[in-house]
């Protein structure tokens, strides 16, 4: 059985700061991620992330910690903290990474949605997450 952990956060980085940053992000998570045996997909709008990671128990806590306390972003909110029997996603990948209103509006409408309806802001967030992702989709989406 898999762990995983779902979740949108507002991003505190600056205009000027944020292609740096993203590649920082993307090269440790690139290693660190395949060493604890985590895959999932990262989406970055400009203002906000959301980001499935999916492993270990250990390990998913481990980077759940690591992230939750990231200076780089703040409002991190669990969209989903669960298990799962298959993984959406078979490596780990930055799936978007770009300045986009319409991501960032459907970032929105899924973390005000996840307070109406849990299960539905989940689905939903799956889906954005593995159409980007050119590897997502592997077991059901
Ligand atoms: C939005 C966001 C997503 C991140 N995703 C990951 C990730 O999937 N894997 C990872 O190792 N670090 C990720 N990081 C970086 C971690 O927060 C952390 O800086 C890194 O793992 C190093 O851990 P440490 O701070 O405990 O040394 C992410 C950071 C941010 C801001």
């Amino acid at each position: 059985m898999l762990t995983t952990w779902l979740y949108i956060s507002v991003s505190a980085l600056p205009a000027d700061a944020q292609a740096a940053a993203i590649d920082a992000i993307v090269d440790v998570s690139r290693s660190r991620n395949a060493g604890l045996d985590v895959t999932g997909a990262l989406i970055f709008s400009g203002s906000r992330f959301a980001q499935l990671i999916e492993g270990p128990a250990d390990s998913v806590a481990t980077l759940r910690a690591a992230i939750k306390r990231d200076v780089r972003h703040r409002n991190v909110t669990t969209i989903e903290a669960g298990t799962s029997g298959a993984r959406l996603f078979a490596g780990w990948s930055l799936a978007y990474s770009g300045h986009s209103t319409f991501v960032d509006r459907e970032l929105l409408r899924i973390g005000e949605q996840h307070v109406q309806d849990a299960a539905a802001a989940s689905r939903n967030l799956k889906l954005v997450l593995t159409e980007f992702s050119r590897s997502g989709g592997v077991n059901g989406l």
